[in-house]
Protein backbone atom coordinates (compact mmCIF):
# COMPACT_ATOMS: atom_id res chain seq x y z
CA UNK A 1 0.00 0.00 0.00
CA UNK A 2 1.02 3.33 -0.76
CA UNK A 3 0.40 6.63 1.20
CA UNK A 4 2.14 10.11 -1.02
CA UNK A 5 5.48 8.90 -1.09
CA UNK A 6 5.52 6.12 1.02
CA UNK A 7 5.37 2.41 0.36
CA UNK A 8 3.76 0.25 3.26
CA UNK A 9 4.63 -3.24 3.46
CA UNK A 10 1.40 -4.25 3.95
CA UNK A 11 -2.24 -2.47 4.61
CA UNK A 12 -1.91 -3.15 8.19
CA UNK A 13 -1.98 -0.30 10.61
CA UNK A 14 -1.40 -0.32 15.09
CA UNK A 15 -3.83 2.26 15.74
CA UNK A 16 -2.65 5.10 18.17
CA UNK A 17 -3.73 4.07 21.39
CA UNK A 18 -2.81 6.37 24.85
CA UNK A 19 -1.09 4.48 27.40
CA UNK A 20 -1.30 1.44 25.65
CA UNK A 21 0.92 1.76 21.97
CA UNK A 22 3.98 2.58 24.01
CA UNK A 23 7.41 2.32 21.99
CA UNK A 24 8.10 -0.87 23.84
CA UNK A 25 4.05 -1.86 22.89
CA UNK A 26 4.94 -1.11 19.17
CA UNK A 27 8.35 -2.34 19.14
CA UNK A 28 6.87 -5.90 20.66
CA UNK A 29 4.04 -6.14 18.22
CA UNK A 30 6.11 -5.48 15.21
CA UNK A 31 8.49 -8.37 16.30
CA UNK A 32 5.30 -10.93 15.82
CA UNK A 33 4.08 -9.22 12.66
CA UNK A 34 4.55 -7.40 9.36
CA UNK A 35 2.84 -4.08 10.23
CA UNK A 36 2.47 -1.59 7.75
CA UNK A 37 2.26 1.29 9.58
CA UNK A 38 2.26 1.94 13.68
CA UNK A 39 1.38 5.08 15.57
CA UNK A 40 2.66 7.57 18.05
CA UNK A 41 -0.89 8.21 19.91
CA UNK A 42 -1.88 11.89 20.11
CA UNK A 43 0.10 14.51 21.88
CA UNK A 44 -1.26 18.09 23.01
CA UNK A 45 -0.32 20.51 21.19
CA UNK A 46 -0.68 22.70 24.02
CA UNK A 47 1.68 20.60 26.10
CA UNK A 48 4.46 21.03 23.43
CA UNK A 49 3.30 24.80 23.70
CA UNK A 50 4.53 24.65 27.02
CA UNK A 51 7.57 22.79 26.44
CA UNK A 52 6.28 19.69 28.54
CA UNK A 53 9.21 17.41 28.63
CA UNK A 54 6.77 14.47 29.99
CA UNK A 55 6.13 14.04 25.92
CA UNK A 56 9.87 13.49 24.76
CA UNK A 57 9.00 9.57 25.58
CA UNK A 58 6.66 9.77 23.16
CA UNK A 59 8.99 10.07 20.32
CA UNK A 60 11.73 7.91 22.09
CA UNK A 61 13.94 7.22 18.83
CA UNK A 62 11.04 7.25 16.28
CA UNK A 63 13.19 6.63 13.63
CA UNK A 64 14.13 3.37 14.60
CA UNK A 65 10.33 2.26 13.80
CA UNK A 66 9.42 3.83 10.46
CA UNK A 67 7.06 3.78 8.53
CA UNK A 68 5.20 5.52 11.80
CA UNK A 69 3.08 8.22 12.10
CA UNK A 70 3.16 11.00 14.78
CA UNK A 71 -0.53 12.63 16.09
CA UNK A 72 -1.65 15.63 17.54
CA UNK A 73 -4.70 16.98 18.85
CA UNK A 74 -5.29 20.50 19.37
CA UNK A 75 -7.96 23.37 18.29
CA UNK A 76 -5.15 26.17 18.45
CA UNK A 77 -3.59 27.28 15.52
CA UNK A 78 0.06 28.49 17.00
CA UNK A 79 0.11 26.02 19.11
CA UNK A 80 -0.46 23.45 16.42
CA UNK A 81 2.62 25.41 14.23
CA UNK A 82 4.50 25.48 17.03
CA UNK A 83 4.46 21.39 17.63
CA UNK A 84 4.89 21.09 13.95
CA UNK A 85 8.56 23.01 14.22
CA UNK A 86 8.95 20.91 16.91
CA UNK A 87 8.83 17.78 15.28
CA UNK A 88 10.64 18.71 12.57
CA UNK A 89 13.96 17.69 14.29
CA UNK A 90 12.43 14.24 14.09
CA UNK A 91 12.17 11.57 11.77
CA UNK A 92 8.96 9.97 11.24
CA UNK A 93 6.72 9.58 8.25
CA UNK A 94 3.32 10.86 8.70
CA UNK A 95 1.66 13.61 10.80
CA UNK A 96 -1.27 12.58 11.71
CA UNK A 97 -4.61 15.14 12.93
CA UNK A 98 -6.74 13.45 15.52
CA UNK A 99 -10.24 14.75 14.79
CA UNK A 100 -12.25 12.54 16.79
CA UNK A 101 -11.32 11.83 20.63
CA UNK A 102 -14.16 11.70 22.05
CA UNK A 103 -13.05 12.32 25.58
CA UNK A 104 -14.88 15.48 27.83
CA UNK A 105 -11.16 17.29 27.84
CA UNK A 106 -11.40 17.20 23.90
CA UNK A 107 -14.39 18.56 23.72
CA UNK A 108 -13.86 20.90 26.06
CA UNK A 109 -10.84 22.26 24.41
CA UNK A 110 -12.37 22.20 20.94
CA UNK A 111 -10.18 19.51 20.09
CA UNK A 112 -10.29 15.80 18.69
CA UNK A 113 -13.74 14.79 17.90
CA UNK A 114 -15.00 18.35 18.49
CA UNK A 115 -13.25 19.51 15.16
CA UNK A 116 -16.38 17.53 13.42
CA UNK A 117 -18.52 19.88 14.54
CA UNK A 118 -17.10 22.63 13.22
CA UNK A 119 -15.84 21.84 10.49
CA UNK A 120 -14.17 25.77 9.33
CA UNK A 121 -12.16 25.19 12.41
CA UNK A 122 -11.52 21.73 10.91
CA UNK A 123 -10.57 23.18 7.97
CA UNK A 124 -8.42 25.43 9.31
CA UNK A 125 -6.36 22.94 11.52
CA UNK A 126 -6.05 20.66 8.39
CA UNK A 127 -4.76 23.59 6.43
CA UNK A 128 -2.28 25.25 8.96
CA UNK A 129 -0.81 21.50 8.97
CA UNK A 130 -0.52 21.11 5.22
CA UNK A 131 0.99 24.36 4.90
CA UNK A 132 3.64 23.84 7.63
CA UNK A 133 4.41 20.14 7.73
CA UNK A 134 7.25 18.74 5.52
CA UNK A 135 5.73 15.09 6.17
CA UNK A 136 2.32 13.96 4.39
CA UNK A 137 -0.21 15.13 6.77
CA UNK A 138 -3.65 11.84 6.99
CA UNK A 139 -5.76 12.65 9.67
CA UNK A 140 -8.04 10.42 11.94
CA UNK A 141 -11.99 10.77 12.61
CA UNK A 142 -15.62 9.50 13.15
CA UNK A 143 -18.22 9.58 11.09
CA UNK A 144 -19.63 12.65 12.64
CA UNK A 145 -20.44 14.16 16.18
CA UNK A 146 -23.83 13.42 17.15
CA UNK A 147 -25.15 11.41 14.20
CA UNK A 148 -23.47 10.26 10.40
CA UNK A 149 -25.35 12.83 8.56
CA UNK A 150 -22.69 15.19 7.95
CA UNK A 151 -20.15 12.63 6.64
CA UNK A 152 -20.52 13.64 3.11
CA UNK A 153 -19.78 17.45 4.40
CA UNK A 154 -16.85 16.61 6.19
CA UNK A 155 -15.25 14.44 3.48
CA UNK A 156 -15.11 17.36 1.39
CA UNK A 157 -13.16 19.77 3.95
CA UNK A 158 -10.64 17.02 4.47
CA UNK A 159 -10.55 16.21 0.60
CA UNK A 160 -10.53 19.48 -0.24
CA UNK A 161 -7.38 20.28 1.90
CA UNK A 162 -4.89 17.98 0.66
CA UNK A 163 -4.92 15.17 3.33
CA UNK A 164 -3.36 11.93 1.85
CA UNK A 165 -5.23 9.63 4.25
CA UNK A 166 -8.19 9.60 6.15
CA UNK A 167 -8.95 6.82 8.60
CA UNK A 168 -12.25 6.30 10.24
CA UNK A 169 -13.27 5.29 13.18
CA UNK A 170 -16.90 3.84 12.25
CA UNK A 171 -18.85 5.34 15.28
CA UNK A 172 -19.93 8.93 15.83
CA UNK A 173 -17.91 11.12 18.55
CA UNK A 174 -21.20 10.81 20.66
CA UNK A 175 -21.53 6.63 20.32
CA UNK A 176 -17.96 6.90 21.92
CA UNK A 177 -17.70 2.84 22.09
CA UNK A 178 -20.92 2.03 22.32
CA UNK A 179 -20.14 -1.71 21.04
CA UNK A 180 -24.03 -1.63 19.17
CA UNK A 181 -22.72 1.64 17.18
CA UNK A 182 -20.54 -0.25 15.00
CA UNK A 183 -21.37 2.26 11.68
CA UNK A 184 -20.45 -0.31 8.77
CA UNK A 185 -22.08 1.93 6.08
CA UNK A 186 -20.59 4.81 6.20
CA UNK A 187 -17.37 3.46 6.26
CA UNK A 188 -18.33 2.29 2.81
CA UNK A 189 -19.95 5.55 2.46
CA UNK A 190 -16.47 7.48 2.69
CA UNK A 191 -14.43 4.89 0.79
CA UNK A 192 -17.19 5.33 -2.31
CA UNK A 193 -16.93 8.68 -1.98
CA UNK A 194 -12.88 9.77 -1.79
CA UNK A 195 -10.47 9.00 -3.97
CA UNK A 196 -7.65 9.51 -0.94
CA UNK A 197 -7.01 5.94 0.49
CA UNK A 198 -9.04 5.39 3.44
CA UNK A 199 -8.65 3.28 6.41
CA UNK A 200 -11.44 1.39 8.43
CA UNK A 201 -11.20 1.24 11.88
CA UNK A 202 -13.11 -0.01 14.68
CA UNK A 203 -14.36 -3.89 16.54
CA UNK A 204 -11.63 -5.83 14.58
CA UNK A 205 -11.43 -8.52 16.81
CA UNK A 206 -11.08 -11.48 14.51
CA UNK A 207 -9.45 -12.26 11.50
CA UNK A 208 -12.84 -13.38 9.73
CA UNK A 209 -14.13 -10.03 10.80
CA UNK A 210 -11.34 -7.60 8.78
CA UNK A 211 -12.21 -9.98 5.81
CA UNK A 212 -16.01 -8.67 5.96
CA UNK A 213 -15.46 -5.26 6.60
CA UNK A 214 -12.44 -5.39 3.35
CA UNK A 215 -14.69 -7.30 1.38
CA UNK A 216 -18.25 -4.97 1.89
CA UNK A 217 -16.54 -2.16 2.57
CA UNK A 218 -13.71 -1.90 0.00
CA UNK A 219 -11.46 0.11 2.31
CA UNK A 220 -8.05 0.23 1.31
CA UNK A 221 -6.99 -1.09 4.67
CA UNK A 222 -7.51 -1.53 8.63
CA UNK A 223 -5.93 0.00 11.62
CA UNK A 224 -6.50 -2.31 14.81
CA UNK A 225 -6.32 -1.24 17.96
CA UNK A 226 -8.08 -3.25 21.29
CA UNK A 227 -7.54 -6.72 19.47
CA UNK A 228 -3.66 -6.28 19.79
CA UNK A 229 -3.95 -6.20 23.44
CA UNK A 230 -2.44 -10.03 24.91
CA UNK A 231 -2.84 -10.96 21.29
CA UNK A 232 0.54 -9.79 19.57
CA UNK A 233 0.30 -12.01 16.01
CA UNK A 234 -3.52 -10.73 15.01
CA UNK A 235 -2.10 -9.03 12.48
CA UNK A 236 -0.32 -11.91 10.89
CA UNK A 237 -3.87 -13.93 11.41
CA UNK A 238 -5.81 -11.08 9.78
CA UNK A 239 -3.28 -10.98 6.71
CA UNK A 240 -3.17 -14.43 5.82
CA UNK A 241 -7.37 -14.22 6.50
CA UNK A 242 -7.24 -11.23 3.87
CA UNK A 243 -4.83 -13.28 1.38
CA UNK A 244 -7.45 -16.34 1.72
CA UNK A 245 -4.87 -18.59 3.41
CA UNK A 246 -5.71 -20.20 6.92
CA UNK A 247 -3.85 -19.37 9.59
CA UNK A 248 -2.72 -22.10 12.76
CA UNK A 249 -4.33 -20.39 15.60
CA UNK A 250 -2.49 -19.66 18.97
CA UNK A 251 -2.90 -21.72 21.84
CA UNK A 252 -2.92 -19.80 24.48
CA UNK A 253 -1.64 -21.02 27.82
CA UNK A 254 0.76 -19.91 30.77
CA UNK A 255 3.70 -20.62 28.87
CA UNK A 256 2.94 -18.60 25.48
CA UNK A 257 2.35 -15.93 28.37
CA UNK A 258 5.51 -16.23 30.07
CA UNK A 259 7.78 -16.46 26.78
CA UNK A 260 5.83 -13.13 25.56
CA UNK A 261 5.87 -11.20 28.50
CA UNK A 262 9.72 -12.20 28.99
CA UNK A 263 10.11 -11.07 25.64
CA UNK A 264 8.41 -7.67 26.32
CA UNK A 265 10.34 -7.58 29.51
CA UNK A 266 13.97 -7.51 27.75
CA UNK A 267 11.85 -4.37 24.85
CA UNK A 268 11.97 -2.59 28.06
CA UNK A 269 14.75 -3.20 29.55
CA UNK A 270 16.41 -2.05 25.89
CA UNK A 271 14.52 1.60 26.24
CA UNK A 272 16.69 4.10 27.86
CA UNK A 273 14.10 5.52 29.66
CA UNK A 274 16.72 7.78 32.37
CA UNK A 275 17.16 10.68 29.47
CA UNK A 276 13.13 11.58 30.76
CA UNK A 277 11.11 13.01 32.98
CA UNK A 278 7.61 11.09 34.71
CA UNK A 279 6.04 13.60 36.90
CA UNK A 280 7.65 12.23 39.95
CA UNK A 281 7.60 8.58 39.02
CA UNK A 282 10.76 6.28 38.89
CA UNK A 283 12.03 4.36 35.61
CA UNK A 284 11.13 0.99 37.88
CA UNK A 285 7.70 2.66 38.31
CA UNK A 286 7.35 3.46 34.36
CA UNK A 287 8.52 -0.41 33.89
CA UNK A 288 6.08 -1.66 36.07
CA UNK A 289 3.26 -0.07 35.09
CA UNK A 290 4.09 -0.99 31.10
CA UNK A 291 4.58 -4.96 32.17
CA UNK A 292 1.62 -4.91 34.29
CA UNK A 293 -0.94 -3.74 32.08
CA UNK A 294 0.37 -6.47 29.15
CA UNK A 295 0.22 -9.13 31.65
CA UNK A 296 -3.04 -8.13 32.24
CA UNK A 297 -4.31 -8.54 28.90
CA UNK A 298 -2.30 -11.93 28.26
CA UNK A 299 -4.40 -13.57 30.86
CA UNK A 300 -7.38 -12.00 28.97
CA UNK A 301 -6.70 -14.43 26.32
CA UNK A 302 -6.39 -17.78 29.39
CA UNK A 303 -9.22 -19.75 30.27
CA UNK A 304 -10.38 -19.66 34.07
CA UNK A 305 -7.51 -17.15 34.61
CA UNK A 306 -9.28 -14.92 36.95
CA UNK A 307 -7.26 -15.54 39.95
CA UNK A 308 -4.02 -15.14 37.93
CA UNK A 309 -5.44 -11.53 37.14
CA UNK A 310 -6.20 -10.91 40.50
CA UNK A 311 -2.79 -11.46 41.38
CA UNK A 312 -1.48 -9.72 38.60
CA UNK A 313 -3.31 -6.39 39.28
CA UNK A 314 -2.46 -7.10 43.29
CA UNK A 315 1.50 -6.27 42.70
CA UNK A 316 2.60 -3.34 43.79
CA UNK A 317 6.11 -2.92 42.62
CA UNK A 318 7.93 -4.21 39.56
CA UNK A 319 9.72 -6.46 41.68
CA UNK A 320 6.32 -7.68 43.30
CA UNK A 321 5.36 -8.46 39.81
CA UNK A 322 7.97 -10.58 38.82
CA UNK A 323 7.77 -12.47 41.67
CA UNK A 324 3.96 -13.41 41.46
CA UNK A 325 4.59 -14.12 37.43
CA UNK A 326 7.14 -16.75 38.19
CA UNK A 327 4.72 -18.01 41.23
CA UNK A 328 1.93 -17.97 38.31
CA UNK A 329 4.35 -19.95 35.92
CA UNK A 330 5.57 -22.64 38.10
CA UNK A 331 2.04 -23.42 39.36
C1 LIG B 1 -6.90 3.20 25.62
C2 LIG B 1 -7.16 3.82 24.28
C3 LIG B 1 -6.44 4.95 23.91
C4 LIG B 1 -6.69 5.55 22.67
N1 LIG B 1 -5.91 6.62 22.29
C5 LIG B 1 -6.08 7.16 21.04
C6 LIG B 1 -5.23 8.19 20.56
O1 LIG B 1 -4.28 8.62 21.21
N2 LIG B 1 -5.49 8.68 19.31
C7 LIG B 1 -6.50 8.20 18.53
O2 LIG B 1 -6.70 8.66 17.41
N3 LIG B 1 -7.30 7.20 18.96
C8 LIG B 1 -7.10 6.67 20.17
N4 LIG B 1 -7.87 5.60 20.56
C9 LIG B 1 -8.85 5.04 19.61
C10 LIG B 1 -8.19 3.91 18.79
O3 LIG B 1 -7.14 4.39 18.00
C11 LIG B 1 -9.22 3.23 17.87
O4 LIG B 1 -9.74 4.19 17.00
C12 LIG B 1 -10.37 2.61 18.66
O5 LIG B 1 -9.89 1.88 19.78
C13 LIG B 1 -11.21 1.68 17.78
O6 LIG B 1 -10.42 0.64 17.25
P1 LIG B 1 -10.43 -0.85 17.88
O7 LIG B 1 -11.86 -1.27 18.00
O8 LIG B 1 -9.62 -1.66 16.91
O9 LIG B 1 -9.79 -0.74 19.23
C14 LIG B 1 -7.67 5.02 21.80
C15 LIG B 1 -8.37 3.89 22.19
C16 LIG B 1 -8.12 3.28 23.40
C17 LIG B 1 -8.90 2.04 23.77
Amino acid sequence: MRIATIQLENNLILAPMQNVTTAPYRRFSRKFNTIGLVCVPMIYTKRIEKNSKSILIDLYKIEEERPISVQLIGGDINALRKSIDFLSSYNFDFLDINAGCPSKRAIRAQEGGYLLKNLEKLQDILDVAIKFSSKPVTVKIRTGFSSSKNLIDIIKVIESSGVDLITIHSRTVKDRYDDSKFDIESLKLLKENVLIPVIGNGDIFTPQKAKEVMDYTKVDGLMIGRASMGNPKIFTHIASVLQDMSYLPIENNLERMRKHLLFYEDIIDEIDYSAFSFNNKTIDQIKFSELKRNAIWFTRHIKDSKKIRLKISNSRSLEELKNNLKEIYSN
